[in-house]
């Protein structure tokens, strides 16, 4: 299984040849300006929600692709109307069954609406089990009691979790969610795009590890495997 960072909120994670992407939003973002997003790769796009910072590349990206989108009802009807084809509507307590994994989508505390102002249904995160590793992409929420659900549902490898606070939980929340999710290696995202959510790394980094927990700030354009987060634990 690997994991490449571009930008912001956007993975993709690679399970037995397959090509997962999180949350496309890199063209406008000028952290990301490194990466083409002509090239990225997807067999799967994921939308945890509407709003313009985890969906600006989907339309694009999934129409060079063909890839198929995997998002709630509300944004399904908003990206067929604009071409999306190929394309599977679902919800909150909802289990895909994919090739070579599975999908569960799980509750996020967030709003959503799409960049026209469409309601954008219920935010999600979404739990993906597969024999290579399982994994919680958390998208953009709060810290939540159902969190608790997803530790007692399915033990998992790593998550990704947002960390920049203002729009969504901080590092403080963020710790008390890997004890939530009984899970300890941790992937950060949603921090430095903007303003409001920038973060002081070293800092960030220290607090978790005097929790007993791992944070790994890839760099936006690095890959990396899941075991490389065990690795690299300093305790
Ligand atoms: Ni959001
Ligand atoms: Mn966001």
């Amino acid at each position: 299984m690997q994991i490449t960072y571009y930008g912001h909120s956007c993975f993709g994670v690679e399970i037995k040849g397959k090509h997962l992407l999180f949350d496309p939003f890199i063209s406008p973002n000028e952290l990301a300006a490194g990466i083409d997003v002509n090239s990225v790769k997807a067999d799967f796009i994921l939308i945890s929600h509407g709003h313009e910072d985890h969906i600006a590349d989907a339309v694009s990206i999934g129409k060079r692709t063909g890839a198929k989108v995997i998002c709630n009802y509300e944004i399904y009807v908003w990206l067929t109307k604009q071409g999306i084809t190929n394309i599977h509507p679902t919800n909150i307590g909802g289990k895909l069954h994919l090739e070579g994994f599975n999908v569960k989508c799980v509750s996020a505390i967030h709003s959503s609406s799409l960049p026209d102002g469409t309601y954008g249904g219920n935010p999600m995160g979404f739990v993906i089990e597969s024999e290579a590793g399982s994994f919680y992409y958390a998208g953009d929420t709060a810290l939540t009691y159902d969190m608790k659900l997803i530790g007692d549902y399915r033990k998992i490898d790593f998550a990704f979790l947002p960390i920049g606070d203002n729009f969504t939980m901080g590092i403080e929340n963020a710790i008390i969610c890997t004890d939530f999710i009984k899970c300890d290696d941790i992937i950060g995202m949603h921090y430095d795009t903007f303003g409001f959510i920038k973060i002081d790394h070293a800092t960030a980094i220290k607090k978790f590890d005097h929790a007993g927990k791992n944070l790994k700030l890839m760099k936006i354009g690095e890959t990396i495997t899941k075991e490389t987060l065990k690795y690299s634990r300093s305790y």
